[in-house]
């Protein structure tokens, strides 16, 4: 919890709104998304990188909700799009081109043509073949395009297996001696201006070291070349889940970072550490049951909602709507689908609760909607924005219809 998200009067809030009151007008589940939350993650962050002139694209795979990107985009935060329908939302939320990264293992023709129509302000390329295609959509237009090569360093993060992306085994980005190669033959690509070398080495980085050993070989790539000065160091500062670990501040990775990036231009691509604690999952307990000496708690929400704990093993705190008096016992938080992964909590320890008692999944927004499915045929929950005392529905409950429309 944070000062967005707190009890007052026996009851859980998100800023000036009881959640009880939103779970009663819209139903659950619900993600409900703290404005204020939002803003004191970008000022902790311009506040942090500000000192080395670093320019922060949000990277929008996080949570891509029109109204949130609103937001972002007010801030005066750029963003990082990952496919040609990123952009085309970032565009729709008022983020103007030239401050849109593109972004993305496998772009196809069609996304990059796209790009470079509306004047996209920057591409990371991850392949000699990208470059090539690049080339010759930008020679068509008579277009030059400016472009950072994707590093992939080689080294091993501190995080978990299926977010680490800067490793022998990842599919992103190009290894040293190519991108040497790409840099030595820049004559190949007269419409390219390659300005800089993208570096994103994971997500949820536990440790800054990987980091900076990154950053240095990115360096020395670009060294013999005086125009490559640019570093974007990509996402992944990490955020608290839990609330209580011991996770490096961006302060640190811009301290650490300091000393090696004096003279270079610097872009962050943060998506997590901006909207992550801004975002909670509101859900309602349909049952509970006890068997084999365990507690379930069964909630309206489930891993098509959040797939997080199914997918990454991830833990996000679930605590009580109504501020808790009794004494607190072990429960195994599950939702509904037919999976047994489908588990939110296999921890949490909640008093005990009954049908229609309220729960919160804390921490979920970011990687939260934008994973969520139609599974089981489920229907994608709502999202709520509140700001002071105000709330809104800034995306409503799927229907039934939404769902076969596109099969009549
Ligand atoms: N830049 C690039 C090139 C990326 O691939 C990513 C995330 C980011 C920036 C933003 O990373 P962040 O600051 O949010 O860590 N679904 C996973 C995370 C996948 C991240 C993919 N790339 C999860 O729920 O943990």
């Amino acid at each position: 919890m944070n000062e967005s998200f707190f009890y007052r009067g026996g009851t859980l809030w998100c800023e000036g709104v009881p959640l009880d009151a939103i779970a009663e007008s819209v139903g659950t589940p619900v993600y409900v998304y703290s404005v204020a939350r939002v803003l004191r993650n970008i000022r902790k962050l311009q506040t942090a990188f500000g000192p080395l002139g670093a320019s922060i694209h949000y990277s929008l795979k996080a949570n891509a909700n029109l109204a949130l990107l609103g937001v972002i985009n007010e801030a005066g935060v750029g963003v990082d799009a990952v496919s040609g329908a990123e952009i085309a939302r970032a565009r729709l939320a008022g983020i103007p081109p030239s401050r849109i990264v593109f972004a993305g293992v496998g772009k196809t023709r069609a996304e990059l043509e796209y790009a470079l129509d509306v004047g996209i302000g920057w591409i990371n390329v991850e392949s000699q073949a990208e470059m090539a295609l690049l080339e010759t959509l930008a020679a068509d237009r008579r277009q030059i395009v400016t472009v950072a090569l994707r590093l992939n360093p080689g080294v091993q993060p501190a995080t978990h297996r299926h977010i680490a992306t800067g490793h022998a085994g990842a599919k992103f980005g190009i290894e040293p001696g190519a991108l040497a190669d790409i840099l030595e033959h820049r004559e190949a690509y007269p419409h390219l201006f390659i300005a800089g070398i993208h570096v994103h080495i994971g997500s949820q980085l536990m440790r800054i070291d990987a980091t900076l050993d990154a950053v240095r070989l990115a360096q020395q790539l670009a060294d013999p070349h005086s125009d490559v000065r640019t570093l974007n160091i990509g996402g992944g500062f990490p955020v608290r889940y839990g609330g209580n670990e011991n996770v490096p501040e961006p302060g640190e990775f811009a301290e650490a970072l300091k000393p090696v990036l004096d003279g270079w231009h610097i872009m962050i691509e943060p998506g997590r550490a901006i909207v992550a604690d801004a975002g909670l999952l509101l859900a309602s307990v349909l049952y509970v049951k006890e068997q084999y000496e365990r507690r379930f708690v069964i909630i309206d929400a489930s891993m098509t909602e959040l797939l997080r704990p199914a997918l990454y093993g991830a833990e996000h705190p679930i605590i009580p709507v109504r501020e808790p008096v009794d004494e607190m016992v072990p429960a195994m938080v599950v939702g509904p689908v037919c999976e047994s992964t489908d588990v939110l909590s296999a921890s949490a320890l909640l008093p005990p609760l009954g049908a229609g008692d309220r729960v919160a999944v804390l921490d979920v927004g970011a990687y939260g909607m934008v994973m969520a499915s139609n599974y089981n045929m489920r229907l994608r929950p709502p999202e709520v924005l509140v700001e002071g005392r105000q709330w809104r529905v800034v995306r409503r409950r799927e229907t039934l219809d939404d769902l076969l429309r596109l099969e009549q």
